[in-house]
């Protein structure tokens, strides 16, 4: 049987990307970190002086967007994939909390979805691709043969996100994480285009009080028995 496409959605800081590198691993699948992609457009803008403080002219955003290159790149000693802008090895800058924050401003933008969408599609044309996001599968990849959307309790993900940033040096309360996981969850929920929303035909795992190991043999559980109902019905 031909791979096949697995789509992974949900809030921010719900484990979706530890999930998804690990099934990746597991079944020898792409991992691709959509959300990754929304944060290098963050991030170029940010460099270019167009978006400050939050704060951008729509229209310089949709002249730069020929300019931003963005492609991924797999490290054999780091064992994962980097994502590259124009170039440049990116992935450490795009994970802090000045990009967190502004990135679904970026990511409300239909032109600059466009854009990734395709991108996103075209890495995943072939199958046997894990994705990650928030409209994996609602509109990146709607056919994906088996779509999972992970949610966790509120505090909880504050507290596992907290750690991250503190591990990483970052300076913050827990009090201001919950309040921007909140607020990034409210913006993703409520953008016009492409909002985060379940699937209908997704399957969702609360991770809450499952460990690493129990939700990674819950999602191949899943998977394995997606696709031998595929191969039933061949
Ligand atoms: O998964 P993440 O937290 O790194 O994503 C960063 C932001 O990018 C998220 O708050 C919303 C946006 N995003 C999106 O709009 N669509 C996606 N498929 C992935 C991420």
């Amino acid at each position: 049987m031909s791979e096949i496409t697995i789509a992974i959605d949900g809030f921010s800081s719900c484990g979706k990307s530890t999930l998804a590198k690990e099934l990746a691993n597991k079944l020898n699948y792409i991992y691709v970190d959509s959300g990754a992609m929304y944060r290098a457009v963050t991030l170029h803008l940010i460099n270019t002086g167009i978006l400050k403080d939050g704060h951008f002219i729509k229209e310089q955003v949709l002249n730069e967007l020929n300019d931003i290159e963005i492609r991924f790149e797999y490290n054999r000693d780091q064992k994962k994939s980097e994502t590259y802008l124009n170039g440049e090895n990116i992935e450490k800058d795009i994970r802090t909390l000045a990009i967190s924050k502004q990135v679904s401003a970026i990511s409300a933008i239909g032109e600059v979805r466009t854009k990734l969408v395709k991108i996103q599609q075209d890495l995943g044309q072939m199958g046997g691709v894990i994705m990650d996001g928030r409209d994996i599968g609602t509109v990146v990849f709607p056919h994906a043969e088996v779509k999972l959307f992970m949610t966790a309790d509120n505090d909880i993900r504050a507290q596992r996100r907290y750690l991250e940033l503190i591990d990483k040096g970052e300076c913050i309360s827990l009090e201001d994480v919950k309040k921007s996981i909140a607020r990034r969850d409210y913006l993703d929920m409520n953008r016009e285009i492409a909002p985060l929303s379940k699937a209908e035909d997704a399957i969702e795992i609360d991770n809450s009080e499952l460990s690493e190991e129990d939700q990674l043999e819950l999602a191949l559980k899943i998977i394995n028995e997606k696709k031998l109902a595929l191969q039933t019905a061949n």
